[in-house]
């Protein structure tokens, strides 16, 4: 069932668990995830990147496929299908693709300018039913060609968003994208509380949640964290189970080449992954 994001992430509030973000990136990947949330009875978003939009030749293309994957595998648990990092050309794109939720990134811009653009996005999605996700304070890391530094959000820039009646919000809490380096320091649980405070009952989303140590996961949900996405995780899954199939030599053997077989493992590993990170999330069993 396609939906916005709003319920699935105010029950998740409540209930102090998380819903997966997962980002997508074929068909093969998205197929993996809806029928994953399926079998945990776990509502689910799907991530998509401006780049992963452009590689799968665009936002309508996503959207439909999405549409049609629902329907024909008969996904009855709440599935979102949300734009991750929007610009604000990006957002519009996908509101009229058919996307049910949107992220529109402006921690780039000077706090006023961001509050400006995100106040726009706001009302263009309360009049057509889409979610809205605001972001202050930058994500670490590097993802499509999108650099932030891992900065720690001010908490008064963030009760500022909040308070235009945004969905969710990212808060920078020193979360980078990708795989985190050696000498991490770890999330800042002090800058966590500090938004909380300011931000009250909003779900706040968790970004780079690839290779957070699962304690911190556990206390950054207890402090109001109602969104995680995951992104290089399900990519690392991928290949490492494609390079194991393609180095035994399985894709000489028989009809090992076929797509069909030859993506198998890597589909699974998918699977194995989403899984996992629902589980400790604690959205099984929750749609
Ligand atoms: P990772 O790639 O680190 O899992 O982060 C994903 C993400 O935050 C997408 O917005």
């Amino acid at each position: 069932m396609l939906v916005n994001a709003k319920d699935m992430l105010q029950k998740a509030r409540e209930g102090k668990y998380a819903v997966g973000q997962f980002n997508i990136n074929n068909l093969e990947w998205t197929k993996a995830i809806l029928q994953t949330a399926e079998e945990q009875k776990s509502p689910v978003i799907l991530g998509v990147s401006e780049g992963a939009g452009k590689y799968m030749t665009g936002f309508k293309t996503v959207a439909d496929m999405v549409k049609a994957m629902i329907e024909e595998l008969n996904i009855t648990v709440p599935v979102a299908i949300h734009l991750d990092h929007g610009t604000y050309d990006g957002c519009m794109k996908c509101i009229k693709a058919g996307f049910s939720s949107i992220m529109f990134d402006g921690s780039h811009y000077p706090i006023d300018e961001n509050v400006e653009k995100t106040k726009e996005l706001v009302q263009i999605c309360a009049e057509k039913g889409l979610s809205l996700e605001a972001e202050v304070g930058s994500i670490g890391g590097e993802e499509d060609g999108v650099v932030g530094m891992g900065e720690c959000a001010d908490p008064d820039e963030c009760k500022a968003i909040a308070d235009l009646g945004v969905d969710m919000l990212a808060a920078g809490i020193g979360n980078i994208h990708g795989k985190y380096p050696e000498n991490w320091p770890g999330l800042s649980f002090e800058t966590l509380a500090a938004v909380k405070e300011k931000v009250g009952d909003m779900p706040l989303v968790l970004h780079g949640g690839t290779g957070i140590p699962e304690d911190m996961i556990k206390k950054a949900i207890s402090l109001g964290v109602a969104k995680i996405n995951v992104n290089t995780e399900c990519q690392l899954a991928f290949a490492d189970a494609t390079r194991k199939y393609i180095e035994a030599g399985k894709d000489l053997a028989g009809k090992g080449f076929d797509p069909r077989k030859l993506l198998a493992p890597g589909t699974e590993a998918i699977k194995e992954t989403v899984k996992t990170k629902m589980e400790l999330f604690g959205s099984v069993g929750k749609a």
